[in-house]
């Protein structure tokens, strides 16, 4: 039996960075994950560069039941402290749109630098560990049945993650254990993900996969996100999709404008008195994509008309359907191609100081594992570079 002061479970973001702060300030902490490599995820993520962090971090880009309990380890290790560790290894990064910072050249880097801070503080790494059983001793200590071994340790951190990506190994590991201690977990729901849709619009939209717009996209809660949608052979998607869909329920619509940047009604205007002849069509396809204008004349939502054509009333319409479109998604994509997992563990149960559970001595849940989650643009690193420092202070 190997007895170290505290393990780890998860060799995610949250977990390497935990493990990592808690080892280089003296503890003996050993970190555990089932797959064969650290940080799969990171590696995955900001299509391979990594958006680790954003300049913009604030609460209110977080969705919790508790909207108050993200704050005080978010404003203890913000983005500037991550900012600075990158620059300590001389990892090269951009910003590009709304404060997203990714590596200039590879995710890989972000897992180089955390496993490099994993053996500043002599953590022990085990990977491809099952770990069978957790148990906690009437003397407060916490005993992993592994594959192959047993370790124990005073304080246990639960790392795990969520559900999103079961092919990057997540699993419900996290949930499984705060209910065994007697935690609450809040239903999970699959975050940051790509709609589907009913047949019938499916396939009249499929025609335009691949095309990619600008457009505002209001949730019926009035959530509003200001970024691009991409149609999909499966349905919708783009940033401004991932965002809103975690804010959508089952059974509600979206509100869609296609011309955020445009007033549609004052350039009919202007184009009918410039050049009354010109079709609508042709008139569109100067702020639209073409295959958009066409597809929509199709599904009869343009009329086939010259702009002189054109009456007060179909062109109220035609603003109403191309700066309001009502869309019913069928669903989405779910924990396969999610970015995310929303709920998980109640953070009321938690210490927001500590990230420890406030009835279990000595156990401790960080990163996605809790009812914590970010908006799409590296604002769930944060979470968990800010949660696993708040949590190592304590270790
Ligand atoms: P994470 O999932 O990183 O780590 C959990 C670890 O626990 C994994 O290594 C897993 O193998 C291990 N584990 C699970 N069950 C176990 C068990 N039973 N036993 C042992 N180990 C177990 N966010 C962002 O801010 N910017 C971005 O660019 C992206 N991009 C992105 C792309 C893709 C494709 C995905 C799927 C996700 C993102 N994200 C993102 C989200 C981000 O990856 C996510 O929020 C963090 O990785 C969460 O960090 P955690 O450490 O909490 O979990």
């Amino acid at each position: 039996m190997e007895r170290f002061d505290a393990i780890v479970v998860g060799a995610g973001a949250a977990g390497m960075f935990c493990a990592a702060q808690a080892g280089q300030a003296g503890a003996r902490v050993l970190l555990l994950d089932n797959g064969k490599k650290p940080g799969r995820k990171i590696l995955m993520s900001g299509g391979g560069r990594c958006n680790f962090t954003n300049m913009y971090v604030e609460p209110a880009a977080y969705l919790s039941q508790n909207p108050h309990f993200c704050k005080s380890a978010l404003a203890r290790y913000t983005q500037w402290d991550f900012i600075d560790l990158v620059g300590k290894y001389g990892i090269a990064w951009h910003e590009k749109t709304l404060g997203q910072l990714f590596c200039d050249d590879s995710a890989e880097q972000i897992v180089a630098m955390l496993v490099a801070e994993c053996e500043k503080g002599n953590v022990t790494t085990r990977l491809r560990t099952e770990i069978i059983s957790v148990e906690r001793t009437e003397d407060e200590d916490y005993v992993l049945q592994l594959n192959g071994a047993t370790v124990v340790a005073k304080k246990l951190v639960i790392a795990s993650g969520g559900l999103s990506m079961p092919g990057l190994g997540a699993s419900p590991f996290g949930y499984k254990i705060a209910e065994q201690f007697g935690l609450k977990v809040l239903p999970t729901r699959a975050g940051l993900v790509p709609f589907t849709l009913h047949k019938p619009l499916l396939e009249q939209l499929q025609v335009l996969s691949g095309v990619s717009v600008p457009s505002v996209i209001t949730a019926d809660d009035g959530t509003v996100f200001r970024e691009n949608l991409l149609f999909t052979h499966r349905g919708l998607s783009g940033p401004a999709v991932l965002q809103i869909s975690s804010y959508w329920q089952s059974g509600e619509f979206v509100s869609i404008n296609l011309l955020p940047e445009c007033d549609l009604d004052a350039f009919l205007d202007e184009q009918r008195n410039a050049h009354p002849n010109q079709s609508l069509k042709n008139t569109l396809a100067m702020q639209l994509p073409k295959r958009l204008v066409e597809c929509l004349q199709q599904l009869g939502q343009i009329p086939d008309v010259q702009l002189k054509q054109l009456n007060s009333k179909d062109q109220q319409q035609l603003v109403e359907t191309l700066t309001c479109w009502r869309v019913q998604p069928n669903g989405t994509e779910g924990y396969r191609t999610a970015e995310v997992t929303l709920g998980g563990v109640d953070t009321h149960e938690l210490s927001s100081r500590t990230m420890e559970a406030r009835n279990v001595p000595g156990l401790y849940f960080i990163g996605e594992v809790m009812d914590v989650t970010g908006w799409l643009g590296g604002y769930n690193f944060q979470w968990a570079w800010a949660s696993a420092w708040a949590c190592a202070q304590a270790l």
